[in-house]
């Protein structure tokens, strides 16, 4: 069976002194056995030192919000690979909604960036979804569909089993709208069949496939516990300590 993933995606919230509060009552309020479930925290890259000090020797991991596909340069405003290695960093997300929305990045320039996580050694959260008005116009699966193509393209099996896919419908995010998890999970199984395509079964069974939109603890377990369904990519309850062990206590805890 995969193991279950929650993430926590911060975002544009907490600075230095905020960062230090939110870990140290996750480091309270999650002090129960996590049997298996990994937890990963993603602040802004100015807590990121700060983070990765700070949850050492607990099983916390911590993870960029984006990063850029070069080694080093002229690219000001951007982060390379290495540094967030060099600050502790395991993870990565990358080609987030917002990402997309807000900064314009397409499918072809995620990919160069998954491409770069991967052979830089750190774990890309790679994320995709519709729209809403996509989903209105029932082009939900076609839209996941070249995504998921998109961000992989030219990525092998053996480094396909290695990364992390999220599912986050864009009209869930930040809306307190979240997809039913029948919703949820008729997409997640979608896209384990186009990885069964992409890479055969033996790899498309062990990518683990987040659920990402308006989780919250009362949620939490009835889309954690769909067969397809991973883990959550958590935005507004990960930034409270209460809600966000509520839901790696529901990741845990089978109903
Ligand atoms: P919310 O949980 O605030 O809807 O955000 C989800 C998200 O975008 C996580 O990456």
């Amino acid at each position: 069976m995969r193991a279950k993933v929650i993430a926590g995606n911060w975002k544009m919230n907490k600075d230095f002194r905020q960062t230090e509060e939110l870990i140290d009552g996750l480091k309270k309020s999650v002090s129960f056995d996590l049997q298996g479930v990994s937890v990963i925290l993603c602040p802004p890259f100015t807590s990121l030192e700060l983070a990765a000090r700070l949850v050492k020797g607990t099983p916390f991991a911590i993870g960029g919000q984006n990063m850029y596909f070069k080694d080093e340069g002229a690219f000001t405003g951007e982060i390379a690979p290495a540094m967030l290695k060099s600050v502790g960093c395991r993870y990565v997300i990358l080609g987030h909604s917002e990402r997309r929305q807000f900064f314009g990045e397409t499918d072809e320039f995620i990919n160069k960036k998954v491409k770069k996580a991967l052979a830089s050694g750190l774990i890309p959260i790679v994320c995709v979804g519709e729209t809403l008005q996509q989903r209105e116009q029932n082009i939900t699966e076609q839209i996941v569909t070249a995504q998921v193509r998109g961000v992989l393209s030219d990525v092998s099996a053996q480094n396909a089993e290695k990364l992390i896919l999220a599912y986050e419908p864009v009209w869930a995010i930040g809306t307190g709208r979240t997809a039913t998890p029948q919703q949820a999970e008729d997409v997640h199984a979608l896209i384990r069949k186009l990885l069964t395509e992409l890479y055969g079964g033996t790899t498309a069974e062990r990518v683990i496939i987040q659920y990402g939109g308006s989780v919250k603890a009362d949620n939490a377990a009835d889309l954690l516990w769909q067969p397809n369904v991973d883990g959550a990519l958590v935005g507004g309850a990960c930034l409270k300590a209460d809600s966000f062990s509520a839901i790696i206590r529901a990741a845990v805890a089978r109903k």
